[in-house]
């Protein structure tokens, strides 16, 4: 199926929202709980069931910004409609009007581990093997049907309040690998892998180095090649080249598994099913 007709088969599904009184189909626009350079993120309730969801509402706007915009939300809208997971947010509808397109999805009530760690400063190791063992866990999910997230870093991880429960979220810019477009660019230039930043061919290594990052950021409390000359891409990849430096407080286990998921080479690099069994989340 070409995109052109899988856009249709997605559209030609009939709904009926209104944009009137911050109301989409049977849902209520409550609160606005995220802003991304896309879209906006509300939290919603269906007007009968009373039952909380979020809605992603990606405005079409400009021409520009349409075919972007499209591209985003039927890549997050394909890839969340084959997924189905304990750990990855779940789609419970999609709508288009003129103005705009919305996900429906699951409400993850809690707060990004962007957030968390802000307010934290650092997590311990112990708790991270809890986070990153459920991230490594979707993430082998998703490769396992050559879906690569390509956008993985703290702020797109939600804790569930009150559960030792974390969840993707944004798939924005993920793509099935069997029908990539390697040629275009994307990601948060902090997380990007050295072979993205190279214009290099990718693969599902490219989430893996994503989450060494997230790792780094979670233990350390810093980020592993920030600096604030850090500009643009090729900025970050002498930076990557340059290095990194991991404290001596961290286990030998955890330093281990850093300088495996951020080894420059993505072939050396160490797959989701080899740091489920890695020493430091078995330990
Ligand atoms: N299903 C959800 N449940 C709760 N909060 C969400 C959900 N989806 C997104 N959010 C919130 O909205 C923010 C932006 O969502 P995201 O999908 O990352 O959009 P963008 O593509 O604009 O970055 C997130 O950081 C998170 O705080
Ligand atoms: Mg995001």
């Amino acid at each position: 199926m070409n995109s052109l007709e899988l856009y249709e088969s997605i559209f030609n599904e009939k709904f009926e929202p209104s944009d009137k009184q911050k109301k989409v189909g049977n849902y209520r626009l409550v609160e606005v709980i995220g802003k991304g350079a896309f879209g906006t993120v509300w939290k919603g309730k269906h007007v009968l069931t009373r039952n909380e969801v979020a809605i992603k509402v990606v405005p079409k706007k400009s021409i520009l910004q349409r075919d972007r915009a499209k591209r985003r939300f039927l890549s997050e809208t394909q890839a969340l409609k084959r997924l189905e997971h304990n750990n990855i947010v779940k789609l419970l509808t999609w709508m288009e009007t003129d103005k705009n397109f919305y996900l429906v999805m699951e409400f993850i009530c809690g707060e990004s581990l962007k957030r968390y760690l802000r307010k934290r400063g650092r997590i311990s190791e112990y708790e991270c093997k809890t986070y990153i063992g459920q991230i490594t866990q979707a993430l082998k999910y998703m490769h396992d049907q050559d879906i690569v997230h390509r956008d993985i870093k703290l702020d797109n991880i939600v804790l569930e309040k009150g559960k030792d429960r974390v969840k993707i979220i944004d798939l924005g810019l993920s793509v099935n690998l069997s029908k990539v477009d390697n040629s275009r660019l994307c990601g948060s230039l902090h997380y990007m892998a050295p072979e993205v930043l190279d214009r290099q061919a990718f693969s599902t290594a490219v989430d893996v180095w994503s989450l060494g990052v997230c790792l780094y950021h979670l233990v350390t409390g810093s980020h592993p090649f920030h600096h604030t000359s850090i500009r643009n891409m090729s900025n970050m990849y002498f930076h990557i080249l340059r290095g990194f430096t991991l404290p001596n407080s961290l286990t030998e286990e955890c330093r281990d598994l850093l300088h495996n998921m951020l080894d420059m080479n993505p072939e050396d690099r160490i797959s989701t099913e080899n740091i489920l069994i890695h020493a430091w989340l078995r330990s």
